[in-house]
């Protein structure tokens, strides 16, 4: 034996006392989990499946008087239940901060009467911005955010909504969304950041960032809640909650990495999926929850289920007889807290279930300390309400600014014939459409309510299309009629006979507000109604600009064609009208790309990264009429004009054979080959030319946002990795496969090669 080897030996002897003590002592170098130990200690069964209980507010309100909290029913819910958390905005819509400050304060008196006096953790869907705060800013939604592809602008506003938030009194949101919507027609596409596995990842990496920062407990800062583990916006048929159909291997490939890298950058909670996977509820899956999420990702914060989910996995899922079997079934899943969320079989059902011996008392415990851990973690204990006092900038200039810049880099523009596009403040225009005068168009769901009905109530100071317009050009220049309503025709004629005094006709179509399951359709086209009124326009031989404001990806093809400009606003919020009308009118130079492909046709709804045999039709008959093309979208992701244009030229890698330990310095010059200033996405793609599972077509792994002045040239560098050439094969392994992959920026690419193949389990 070697000394060396005798002197470890020895010296881990003489350490092995003061360890094994050091553990059950139960001391830790973290002083958290020594304050969540000695808490957890303390406390009685009851108290600790209040901790894992959440009731939404509304349930606590008077009857008949909304907003208002019934004593007793709170006394109930803190004394009795000993509940842990509260959700939801309170009835009728959105408070002001000094309201929130009330009731936060007001269910702060009655936990302080307890006994371990352990603080509520207030959770809200504040998914763009502090959308439940009357006057606070609201941001595009996250759909809009993935088009601006800029990581640091998502971070900064995300910062101004945590701010905002907890100028609200509120600790923790419900946000941001990690769905990989699969269908286009899904309800919730505009709560994602759009197709892509790696633009959502990056996306919402830096959320996370920008609502927790460094330090979650400081008191602009909020703990977020990754959502909705998993596979949730991968429905077949494109209706909310419906099954979803994931192989193992795809689910490994496309939608956990989202996961691991904002569980990476410190998520502290995570909300399950409402859906179903192969026939089995996220909700009842340990596979998924605990194996998974809690032992492969090592995820340390606490799971949350979506709004009353266990008592669903009874009564909708039908995979539990009875209630108490669904409660076991989650909680040994791996659910943590139970979004209830208006009565308490939970609490009683879990009660008799860890009484009887049927939950361990050990999952109780992991449960708890997962939840005291973060309210630890935000320093609830010592600060748990917040006052708005302390929150001067709510609502500030600076913010809302924030909000215009997010919207003026997400407005995509898609189509600009003849360079239509910036218009002369001089000219007249018709104004038309049923989106074109109202903020619910503009914010969607999830603003001041759920559905988002009574945004022009909120945002009454904010301007609409129309306004924006006026505003810009003069009253004498704009001339309003809708045409139509999104459902039902109004007077088409009277459209077509006010083009008499226009230049031009912005149209304005899309979507009306909507989330969840009401958001739900039947058919991708859009509406009927705004399919005639384009038409009839058309007809007109006027220059037509096509606005759109919409959830998700609504077919135009019936009259694109005829459109001169095409402008994608998404849902870009409140101040989206006002960035809308700078880029019509050339103040600003539109930068957004579409983070998902706009399809054509609704039977062809291939990703931008589809496999091969996806687009058959498209090789072998070699006919250009559009409608025999199977690979077709109308736009295709990343896509996105620009008032100037840009060139690449020398594109550099500075090794062509790659072995495990390298990485590749990728190089490339782009200019700016027009005469106005302008942002461009540099998007890097992979491709697999050959692998042991069929390779996709082109896989995004870079990009990068950046400003040129005319004539500059930057040159632009990435680098990539082995991991950047793996896919998850059959074994559901991650691996490289040696061969030749094509690295593609603008219109250039070159092959490197991998020598060896690396595996990894
Ligand atoms: C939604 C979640 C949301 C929760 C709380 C559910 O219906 O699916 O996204 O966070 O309600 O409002």
């Amino acid at each position: 034996m070697r000394i060396s080897t005798i002197i470890t030996i020895l010296l881990s002897i003489a350490l092995l006392p003061s360890c094994s003590f050091r553990k059950q002592e139960g001391i830790s170098s973290d002083p958290i989990d020594a304050k969540v130990s000695k808490l957890i200690s303390s406390m009685t069964l009851e108290e600790k499946i209040g901790q894992m209980t959440q009731i939404t507010i509304t349930a606590l309100e008077k009857e008949g008087e909304p907003g208002i909290l019934d004593k007793n029913k709170l006394r109930e819910a803190i004394h009795k239940y000993k509940i842990g958390s509260i959700l939801n905005t309170p009835n009728p819509g959105a408070p002001k901060p000094k309201r929130w400050n009330a009731i936060l304060n007001e269910i702060l008196a009655e936990t302080n009467q307890t006994d371990k006096k352990i603080p509520i953790i207030y959770g809200i869907d504040a998914i763009h911005g502090a959308s439940y705060t009357d006057g606070a800013v609201l941001f595009p939604q996250q759909i809009g955010m993935a088009a601006t592809w800029d990581a640091e602008l998502v971070e900064k506003c995300t910062a101004i909504a945590a701010y905002e938030t907890r100028a609200s009194s509120i600790p923790w949101v419900f946000s941001p969304d990690l769905d990989l919507p699969r269908h286009p027609a899904w309800s919730r596409l505009w709560e994602s950041f759009g197709e892509d596995t790696y633009l959502s990842s990056q996306m919402a990496a830096a959320m996370v960032k920008g609502f927790q920062g460094d330090d979650v407990g400081a008191s602009d800062k909020v703990a977020t809640c990754l959502k909705h583990y998993i596979g949730y916006g991968s429905t077949t048929t494109g209706k909310d909650r419906t099954p979803s159909i994931i192989p193992e291997r795809v689910l490994r490939q496309h939608d956990l990495p989202i996961y691991e890298k904002s569980i990476n950058a410190g998520a502290k909670s995570i909300m399950i999926s409402s859906g179903e996977i192969n026939g089995i509820p996220v909700h009842a899956s340990k596979k998924m929850i605990t194996e998974i999420l809690k032992d492969e990702l090592d995820f340390k914060g606490f799971v949350v289920t979506d709004w009353q989910d266990i008592i669903y996995l009874h009564t909708r899922h039908k995979v539990a007889s009875t209630m108490r079997e669904a409660v076991k079934k989650s909680v040994m899943a791996g659910v943590d807290m139970s979004m209830v969320p208006d009565n308490y079989s939970f609490f009683e059902e879990l009660f008799s279930l860890v009484s009887d011996g049927e939950v361990p008392m050990s999952r109780i415990d992991d449960a708890v300390s997962r939840i005291l851990r973060v309210k630890f973690e935000l320093d609830l204990f010592r600060t748990p309400v917040t006052d708005p006092k302390d929150y001067p900038d709510f609502g500030s200039p600076s913010s809302v600014a924030m909000s215009y810049i997010a919207a003026s880099q997400s407005i995509t523009l898609l189509k600009n014939t003849d360079k239509i596009l910036p218009i002369s403040k001089e000219s007249k225009v018709l104004i038309t459409g049923p989106t074109a005068n109202s903020m619910k168009y503009l914010n969607g769901g999830w603003s001041y309510t759920w559905q988002g009905e009574k945004s022009d109530e909120y945002a009454n100071d904010k301007l609409t299309i129309l306004e924006a317009f006026k505003n810009k050009i003069g009253e004498q220049n704009v001339t309003y009629t809708p045409g139509v309503s999104i459902f039902e025709e109004i007077d088409i004629a009277k459209s077509v006979s006010l083009t008499n005094n226009a230049d031009y006709i912005i149209l304005c179509l899309g979507e009306h507000n909507y989330t969840e399951t009401p958001g739900d359709i039947n058919d991708l086209m859009i509406t009927e109604p705004q399919i005639k009124l384009a038409q009839a326009l058309a007809k007109l031989n006027k220059p037509i600009i096509l606005i759109l404001n919409e959830g998700r990806p609504r077919i135009i093809s019936q009259f694109e064609n005829d459109m001169n400009a095409v402008l994608q606003c998404y849902l870009p919020g409140n101040e989206g009208a006002r960035a809308l009308i700078d880029i019509v009118y050339g103040d600003i130079n539109p930068s957004g790309k579409l983070p998902y492909n706009y399809p054509r046709y609704a039977n062809s709804l291939q990703k931008y990264n589809r496999k091969y045999t996806e687009s058959l039709g498209d090789t072998e008959q070699n006919d250009d009429a559009d409608y025999q093309k199977s690979y077709n979208p109308q736009y295709e992701f990343g896509y996105g004009l620009s008032y100037t244009t840009f060139s690449y030229k020398n594109l550099n890698i500075d090794k062509i054979f790659m072995s495990k330990e390298d990485s590749i310095q990728i190089t490339i010059d782009v200019q700016n080959s027009g005469i106005r200033t302008g942002k461009e996405v540099v998007q890097l793609y992979l491709k697999d030319m050959f692998a042991s599972i069929t390779p996709e077509v082109k896989t995004l792994k870079r990009f990068r946002k950046i400003e040129l002045q005319p004539g500059e040239i930057k040159t632009v560098s990435f680098m990539i990795g082995i991991d950047d050439l793996k896919f998850v094969n059959e074994n559901n392994e991650w691996v490289a496969e040696s061969g030749e992959f094509e690295v593609m920026i603008g219109p250039l690419s070159k092959k490197i090669v991998l020598e060896k193949e690396l595996k990894e389990p």
